[in-house]
């Protein structure tokens, strides 16, 4: 019969799981970004991450290539910043809303694009703006469209 040590340390080691997968679901909040120091329009597009209910960590890195080697971003779909929120990778200027469908959807890509730097996306605000896409990447480097969204009027 298990003594009653064991069984409170049985009850221990399930509490601290519970408590460590806790701790992975809220992670989802939080998006580290790198990018490259002095970079205006990184800072406002983590300006509009933090302004839709997100924790920004924001890192400067001095090779961002790199960093988009390291996280898998295919160098077709790369933006002007890389982040990573839960399992996933988001390059570029990404709006916040596409990124809560996918934390939501939970897809099974890599992660989401905005290549190069569309005028109108957020970050990227302006006139003169288009519509532009939202691309998704998986493992094997298969790419497909996840949005095409408007642009911000401001
Ligand atoms: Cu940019
Ligand atoms: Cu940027």
């Amino acid at each position: 019969m298990p003594s009653a040590v064991r069984i409170v340390r049985l009850l221990l080691a399930a509490a601290l799981l519970l408590v460590g997968v806790a701790t992975a679901q809220e992670s989802n909040d939080t998006i580290t970004v790198y990018k490259s120091p002095g970079c205006g329009c990184c800072e406002k597009w983590a300006e509009h991450l933090r302004a839709t209910g997100f924790r920004v960590d924001a890192r400067d890195a001095a090779n961002l290539n790199a960093v988009r080697r390291e996280l898998g971003v295919p160098s077709r779909l790369a933006g002007c910043h890389t982040a990573k929120i839960g399992r996933y990778v988001v390059e570029g200027h990404v709006p916040a809303d596409q990124i809560k469908r996918l934390l939501q959807e939970q897809p099974d890509v890599a992660g989401i694009s905005v290549p190069g730097m569309p005028v109108g996306s957020p970050g990227m605000e302006g006139p003169g703006g288009h519509d532009y896409d939202v691309f998704s990447w998986d493992k094997v480097g298969r790419t497909r469209l996840f949005a095409t969204v408007p642009p911000l009027s401001r």
